[in-house]
């Protein structure tokens, strides 16, 4: 089945709680936490205390896409702070065993990500230590930009390897996904589908999860 991971970066950040809620009640099996750093990539968005506090608000499952350099310096806390799964980019580190290492051992779900440009051969060597490989449709740091869709040929590849070594490693795709696109990202490979605006702008959040589903 299809998981959805509404990503909060697109909701009224005056009310993320609410909006939180309001996915969580219209079926979404996770949410989807981007956090930037400004380094990594330009834009800034929220950090520790902000997941923190959600913790203490919801049930929902944690996605936690850091978009951070060095994300070994941050993961254990995050944790601590709440994410059930933590995604880092494989661009972003020299230390990538030793960061699915540290989510592991501090009971988190761990996953690697790849932007546009990386080659998804470069995820290969750690797909046995990962719990997911997120594929990314966009460039990362901002919502709201359009899906890419040559990106999709690192997903059928990715797919491919993962069943080609009996592995069950799920695959996500994040950027510009829509309920056009959908299809064709689930066609590829993929069985958790990141959406930001394709959720928030509709009034009525179980109808967008049910659309992209
Ligand atoms: C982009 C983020 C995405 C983004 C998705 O850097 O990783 O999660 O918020 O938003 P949409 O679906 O609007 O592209
Ligand atoms: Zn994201």
């Amino acid at each position: 089945m299809t998981k959805i991971s509404p990503s909060v970066l697109a909701c009224d950040f005056a009310k993320m709680g609410e909006e939180v809620d309001s996915i969580f009640k219209g079926g979404a099996e996770m949410a989807h936490l981007d956090i930037m750093d400004g380094v990594f990539v330009t834009n800034i968005s929220f950090g520790l205390p902000v997941v923190a506090s959600l913790r203490r608000s919801t049930d929902i499952f944690f996605d936690v896409h850091l978009m951070i350099i060095e994300p070994e310096r941050y993961i254990k806390r995050f944790i601590d702070a709440g994410a059930d799964l933590v995604t880092f980019h494989i661009e972003a580190t020299e230390h990538v065993e030793e960061c699915i290492n540290i989510i592991k051992d501090h009971g988190a779900l761990a996953a690697v990500s790849v932007k546009p440009n990386t080659p998804i051969e470069e995820v290969y060597p750690y797909l046995e230590m990962c719990d997911m490989v997120l594929v990314m449709t966009v460039e990362p740091g901002y919502g709201g930009q359009a899906f890419m869709p040559e990106c999709l040929e690192k997903v059928r590849k990715l797919k491919a390897e993962i069943d080609k070594r009996g592995l069950h490693v799920d695959i996500q795709v994040d950027g510009g996904v829509n309920a056009e696109n959908a299809p064709l990202c689930r066609e590829a490979g993929a069985n958790i589908l990141v959406a930001g605006s394709a959720v928030f702008k509709y009034e009525d959040r179980k109808a967008a999860i049910d659309a992209l589903r």
